[in-house]
Protein backbone atom coordinates (compact mmCIF):
# COMPACT_ATOMS: atom_id res chain seq x y z
CA UNK A 1 0.00 0.00 0.00
CA UNK A 2 2.36 2.81 -1.19
CA UNK A 3 1.48 6.78 -1.56
CA UNK A 4 2.34 8.62 -4.97
CA UNK A 5 5.00 11.08 -3.65
CA UNK A 6 6.20 11.70 -7.11
CA UNK A 7 4.94 15.01 -6.73
CA UNK A 8 5.96 16.06 -3.13
CA UNK A 9 8.67 16.90 -1.40
CA UNK A 10 8.86 15.37 2.13
CA UNK A 11 11.82 17.36 3.46
CA UNK A 12 8.84 20.31 3.14
CA UNK A 13 5.84 19.72 2.41
CA UNK A 14 3.34 21.38 4.87
CA UNK A 15 -0.46 20.65 5.67
CA UNK A 16 -2.75 23.09 6.43
CA UNK A 17 -5.99 22.88 8.22
CA UNK A 18 -8.49 25.50 9.40
CA UNK A 19 -6.83 26.57 12.29
CA UNK A 20 -3.18 24.76 12.25
CA UNK A 21 -0.15 24.51 10.01
CA UNK A 22 1.19 20.95 10.07
CA UNK A 23 5.04 21.85 9.32
CA UNK A 24 8.36 20.33 9.35
CA UNK A 25 10.43 20.26 12.57
CA UNK A 26 12.98 22.97 12.82
CA UNK A 27 15.88 23.12 15.19
CA UNK A 28 14.05 26.15 16.97
CA UNK A 29 11.31 23.81 18.21
CA UNK A 30 13.67 21.65 20.22
CA UNK A 31 12.82 24.01 23.90
CA UNK A 32 9.06 23.49 23.31
CA UNK A 33 9.24 19.89 22.34
CA UNK A 34 11.00 19.60 25.91
CA UNK A 35 8.93 21.63 27.70
CA UNK A 36 5.79 19.79 26.17
CA UNK A 37 7.34 15.98 27.11
CA UNK A 38 7.48 16.86 31.06
CA UNK A 39 3.68 16.72 31.01
CA UNK A 40 2.95 12.78 33.09
CA UNK A 41 0.16 12.01 30.31
CA UNK A 42 2.19 12.22 27.17
CA UNK A 43 4.85 9.72 29.07
CA UNK A 44 2.31 7.53 30.23
CA UNK A 45 0.88 6.98 26.88
CA UNK A 46 3.68 7.48 24.36
CA UNK A 47 5.86 4.55 25.93
CA UNK A 48 8.86 5.41 23.54
CA UNK A 49 9.86 8.69 25.28
CA UNK A 50 12.13 8.50 27.53
CA UNK A 51 11.90 9.52 30.99
CA UNK A 52 13.27 12.12 32.65
CA UNK A 53 13.11 13.59 29.19
CA UNK A 54 16.45 15.58 28.83
CA UNK A 55 16.98 18.93 26.49
CA UNK A 56 19.41 16.17 24.88
CA UNK A 57 16.26 13.74 23.92
CA UNK A 58 14.57 16.72 22.56
CA UNK A 59 17.66 17.60 20.37
CA UNK A 60 17.85 13.92 19.46
CA UNK A 61 14.01 13.69 18.29
CA UNK A 62 14.14 17.11 16.63
CA UNK A 63 17.10 16.62 14.44
CA UNK A 64 18.16 12.96 14.18
CA UNK A 65 14.56 11.36 14.49
CA UNK A 66 12.11 13.66 13.22
CA UNK A 67 13.78 15.64 10.43
CA UNK A 68 15.49 12.46 9.30
CA UNK A 69 12.16 10.89 8.69
CA UNK A 70 11.16 13.28 6.20
CA UNK A 71 14.97 13.30 4.66
CA UNK A 72 14.67 9.08 4.40
CA UNK A 73 11.07 9.51 2.80
CA UNK A 74 9.69 7.66 6.05
CA UNK A 75 7.26 9.51 6.81
CA UNK A 76 5.53 13.32 7.63
CA UNK A 77 6.44 14.27 11.38
CA UNK A 78 4.93 17.88 12.00
CA UNK A 79 5.07 20.16 14.47
CA UNK A 80 1.18 21.00 15.24
CA UNK A 81 1.47 25.01 14.90
CA UNK A 82 -1.75 27.40 15.80
CA UNK A 83 -1.34 31.04 15.78
CA UNK A 84 2.82 30.64 15.24
CA UNK A 85 2.78 28.67 18.53
CA UNK A 86 4.22 24.63 18.66
CA UNK A 87 1.04 23.12 20.13
CA UNK A 88 1.82 19.60 19.39
CA UNK A 89 3.46 17.41 17.37
CA UNK A 90 1.81 14.51 14.70
CA UNK A 91 2.79 11.95 11.95
CA UNK A 92 1.82 10.16 9.42
CA UNK A 93 4.14 7.35 9.16
CA UNK A 94 4.72 5.13 5.52
CA UNK A 95 5.05 1.88 7.12
CA UNK A 96 3.17 0.41 4.83
CA UNK A 97 1.37 -3.19 5.06
CA UNK A 98 -2.15 -3.71 4.41
CA UNK A 99 -3.48 -1.48 7.06
CA UNK A 100 -2.06 1.46 5.51
CA UNK A 101 -0.22 4.47 6.54
CA UNK A 102 -0.45 4.82 10.31
CA UNK A 103 -0.79 8.29 12.20
CA UNK A 104 0.44 9.51 15.75
CA UNK A 105 -0.19 12.70 17.79
CA UNK A 106 -0.11 14.23 20.74
CA UNK A 107 -0.56 17.78 22.14
CA UNK A 108 0.98 19.99 24.55
CA UNK A 109 -1.08 20.55 28.09
CA UNK A 110 -1.13 24.03 27.07
CA UNK A 111 -3.04 23.25 23.82
CA UNK A 112 -5.64 20.66 24.55
CA UNK A 113 -9.47 20.65 24.72
CA UNK A 114 -9.49 23.20 21.30
CA UNK A 115 -9.92 20.03 19.03
CA UNK A 116 -6.51 20.39 18.02
CA UNK A 117 -5.83 16.55 17.89
CA UNK A 118 -9.31 15.64 15.98
CA UNK A 119 -8.40 18.62 13.50
CA UNK A 120 -5.09 17.39 12.70
CA UNK A 121 -5.43 13.52 12.40
CA UNK A 122 -8.21 14.75 10.39
CA UNK A 123 -5.84 16.74 7.89
CA UNK A 124 -3.01 14.09 7.99
CA UNK A 125 -5.20 11.54 6.84
CA UNK A 126 -6.79 13.64 4.29
CA UNK A 127 -3.36 13.81 2.80
CA UNK A 128 -2.55 10.43 2.91
CA UNK A 129 -6.26 9.38 1.31
CA UNK A 130 -5.69 12.39 -1.40
CA UNK A 131 -2.10 10.53 -2.43
CA UNK A 132 -3.71 7.22 -3.03
CA UNK A 133 -3.83 5.67 0.33
CA UNK A 134 -6.85 3.24 0.12
CA UNK A 135 -6.90 3.46 4.24
CA UNK A 136 -5.15 5.00 7.43
CA UNK A 137 -5.31 3.57 10.56
CA UNK A 138 -3.94 4.22 14.19
CA UNK A 139 -3.40 2.02 17.34
CA UNK A 140 -4.92 4.00 20.85
CA UNK A 141 -4.28 1.91 23.92
CA UNK A 142 -7.71 0.31 25.41
CA UNK A 143 -7.23 2.66 28.86
CA UNK A 144 -6.79 6.22 26.69
CA UNK A 145 -10.65 7.11 26.46
CA UNK A 146 -9.30 10.61 25.51
CA UNK A 147 -7.22 9.61 22.78
CA UNK A 148 -10.44 7.15 21.45
CA UNK A 149 -12.65 10.20 21.81
CA UNK A 150 -10.35 12.23 19.73
CA UNK A 151 -10.32 9.43 16.42
CA UNK A 152 -13.74 9.30 16.23
CA UNK A 153 -13.70 13.15 16.05
CA UNK A 154 -11.44 12.61 13.72
CA UNK A 155 -13.54 10.33 11.35
CA UNK A 156 -12.05 6.80 12.07
CA UNK A 157 -13.84 3.74 13.19
CA UNK A 158 -12.99 1.34 15.67
CA UNK A 159 -12.28 -1.59 13.91
CA UNK A 160 -11.46 -3.95 16.73
CA UNK A 161 -8.93 -4.40 19.97
CA UNK A 162 -5.69 -5.63 18.97
CA UNK A 163 -4.32 -7.94 21.57
CA UNK A 164 -0.74 -7.23 23.15
CA UNK A 165 0.04 -4.46 20.79
CA UNK A 166 1.76 -2.28 22.74
CA UNK A 167 5.15 -2.13 24.51
CA UNK A 168 4.32 -0.69 27.69
CA UNK A 169 7.24 1.44 29.74
CA UNK A 170 7.18 -0.97 32.73
CA UNK A 171 8.12 -4.23 30.19
CA UNK A 172 4.42 -5.58 30.07
CA UNK A 173 2.40 -5.37 26.79
CA UNK A 174 -0.66 -3.51 25.99
CA UNK A 175 -3.95 -3.94 23.90
CA UNK A 176 -4.99 -1.49 21.32
CA UNK A 177 -8.07 -0.15 19.98
CA UNK A 178 -7.36 -0.35 16.16
CA UNK A 179 -8.97 2.83 14.65
CA UNK A 180 -9.29 3.08 10.41
CA UNK A 181 -10.35 5.90 7.94
CA UNK A 182 -10.77 4.26 4.76
CA UNK A 183 -10.84 6.62 1.70
CA UNK A 184 -14.45 6.95 1.00
CA UNK A 185 -15.20 7.62 4.97
C1 LIG B 1 -5.42 12.69 23.75
C2 LIG B 1 -4.99 14.06 23.25
C3 LIG B 1 -4.16 13.92 21.99
C4 LIG B 1 -6.24 14.90 22.97
O1 LIG B 1 -5.87 16.20 22.45
P1 LIG B 1 -6.96 17.35 22.26
O2 LIG B 1 -6.50 18.29 21.21
O3 LIG B 1 -7.27 17.90 23.58
O4 LIG B 1 -8.19 16.43 21.71
P2 LIG B 1 -9.35 16.70 20.64
O5 LIG B 1 -8.85 17.22 19.37
O6 LIG B 1 -10.07 15.40 20.53
O7 LIG B 1 -10.29 17.77 21.35
C5 LIG B 1 -10.57 17.69 22.71
C6 LIG B 1 -11.62 18.72 23.15
O8 LIG B 1 -11.65 19.89 22.36
C7 LIG B 1 -13.02 20.17 21.99
N1 LIG B 1 -13.07 20.80 20.66
C8 LIG B 1 -13.23 20.19 19.47
N2 LIG B 1 -13.21 21.10 18.47
C9 LIG B 1 -13.06 22.28 19.04
C10 LIG B 1 -12.98 23.62 18.54
N3 LIG B 1 -13.08 23.88 17.23
N4 LIG B 1 -12.79 24.62 19.41
C11 LIG B 1 -12.71 24.37 20.75
N5 LIG B 1 -12.78 23.13 21.27
C12 LIG B 1 -12.96 22.11 20.45
C13 LIG B 1 -13.66 18.82 21.95
O9 LIG B 1 -15.07 18.90 22.07
C14 LIG B 1 -13.00 18.14 23.12
O10 LIG B 1 -13.57 18.55 24.33
P3 LIG B 1 -13.93 17.49 25.48
O11 LIG B 1 -12.65 16.70 25.74
O12 LIG B 1 -14.33 18.35 26.60
O13 LIG B 1 -15.02 16.64 24.91
C15 LIG B 1 -4.16 14.83 24.33
O14 LIG B 1 -4.87 14.83 25.54
C16 LIG B 1 -2.77 14.21 24.56
O15 LIG B 1 -1.82 14.60 23.87
N6 LIG B 1 -2.64 13.27 25.52
C17 LIG B 1 -1.36 12.65 25.87
C18 LIG B 1 -0.69 11.88 24.72
C19 LIG B 1 -1.63 10.93 24.02
O16 LIG B 1 -2.45 10.26 24.61
N7 LIG B 1 -1.47 10.85 22.68
C20 LIG B 1 -2.25 9.94 21.86
C21 LIG B 1 -1.67 8.58 21.83
S1 LIG B 1 -2.65 7.48 20.83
Amino acid sequence: MTLDLSAVDLRTEVVRTERLVLRPFRPTDVDAVHRASQDPETQRWISGIPVPYTLEDARKFVEDIAMKERADGLGLSCVIEADGELVGTCGLYLRGGRLGPEIGYTIAPWGRRKGYAAEAAHGLADWGVALGAPRVHLFVDVGNTASQATAVRAGFTPEGTVRSCLDHRDGSRRDAVLFGRLAGD
